[in-house]
């Protein structure tokens, strides 16, 4: 399948992330058919693609007039079947479990034309074993969108064991031309790259909580305060060249002994479990999330990525 061949996008699973990568491709243009086995969720996919959009105007990033054309590009479909029929490229975005994901692609390889590429959005299961069920694997491969898919440039493009260059670099340039920053993921790696840098942060960020040596809340503020301000707009290599990498290597001689490096969850993750605090979903997690918190949050991130974003672009001025 070729770049200017694809007129149809599929997306199954219309929860948090189909939804948004759904806007994505109606707003680049793309004719979208969306399914869900919830319909209750794929009812509501559309309004929330409509309040989606009502932000991008807010932010002058869409025109008020195309947010009715967007909207009328997404089918929303009541079977599988109905989804595959003339789509180009399919992106899965059901729950992350690796049987639901294979008995889908299964269904959707003998629906579509041979030369359907097949995506998964899974954020950590390996692409190789997702497509080892299938009879053609060479057109199969993972797009790793980020949370708020439809704000957030970066997408990983991961290429499996057996994923074909040609459908590798025809997905890169789909995800180009809809206005995302795509990634090259030249190996089917456990966590990709993203959620490995992220996970990496993470664990030391819960170790030092555990050893009492900030709270969450200050942890939190050296990040959002500190590097972390700087990481829209420099990464790590970038940032290390700015600082030296000889300075570099002499922080890492230094540091790298005291750092976390277990290869299991930190107790203060396993004690808030326990007790049943779960982050958003039970309202209290390192910190408390009355729902009005979390409205709260949730609009002021999206407005704020959207405004740092425009500012910047997607290759961020560097
Ligand atoms: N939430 C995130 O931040 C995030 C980020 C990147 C990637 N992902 C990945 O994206 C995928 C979807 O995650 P989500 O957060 O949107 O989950 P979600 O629970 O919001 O949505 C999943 C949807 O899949 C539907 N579903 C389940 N089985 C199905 C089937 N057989 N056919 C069709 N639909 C089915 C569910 O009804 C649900 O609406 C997962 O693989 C997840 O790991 C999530």
């Amino acid at each position: 399948m070729k770049l200017e061949d694809i007129k149809r996008v599929g997306v199954i699973g219309a929860g948090l992330m189909g939804h948004g990568i759904a806007q994505v491709f109606a707003m680049a243009g793309y004719d979208v058919r969306l399914y869900d086995v919830d319909k209750t969720t794929l009812e509501k996919a559309r309004d929330r693609i409509r309040d989606n959009l009502g932000v991008f105007v807010e932010q002058g990033l869409f025109s008020a007039d195309e947010v009715g054309p967007c909207l009328e590009r997404v089918a929303v479909c009541r079977t599988i079947e109905e989804l595959c029929g003339g789509c180009g490229f399919i992106v899965e975005a059901v729950v992350e479990d690796l049987q639901i994901k294979r008995s889908t692609f299964l269904k959707v390889e003998g629906l579509v034309r041979p030369d359907t590429i097949l995506a998964t959005n899974t954020s950590a299961i390996s692409i190789t074993e997702i497509a080892s069920v299938l009879a053609e694997k060479g057109r199969f491969l993972g797009t790793h969108f980020w949370n708020p898919p439809h704000i957030l440039p970066c997408v990983e493009v991961i290429k499996g064991a057996e994923t074909r260059d040609d459908v590798f670099e025809t997905v890169y340039a789909l995800l180009d031309k809809v206005g995302k920053a795509p990634v090259r993921v030249l190996k089917d790696v456990p966590g990709f790259l993203g959620n490995r840098l992220q996970h990496a942060m993470w664990r030391e960020a819960f170790a030092l909580c555990d050893r009492g040596v900030a709270s969450p809340e200050d942890i939190d503020r050296v990040v959002k305060y500190g590097f972390g301000a700087r990481m829209f707009f420099l990464g790590p290599m970038e940032t290390a060249d700015l600082a030296g990498l000889d300075l570099t290597r002499s922080i890492h001689r230094y540091l790298f002994p005291y750092l976390d490096n277990s290869t299991s969850p930190a107790a203060v993750l396993e004690r808030l479990i326990a007790a049943g605090a779960l982050g958003v979903k039970t309202g209290r997690g390192f910190g408390e999330w009355p729902p009005e918190r979390i409205e709260k949050v949730i609009k002021r991130r999206d407005r704020v990525l959207l405004r740092v974003l425009r500012d910047l672009g997607t290759g961020a001025g560097t």
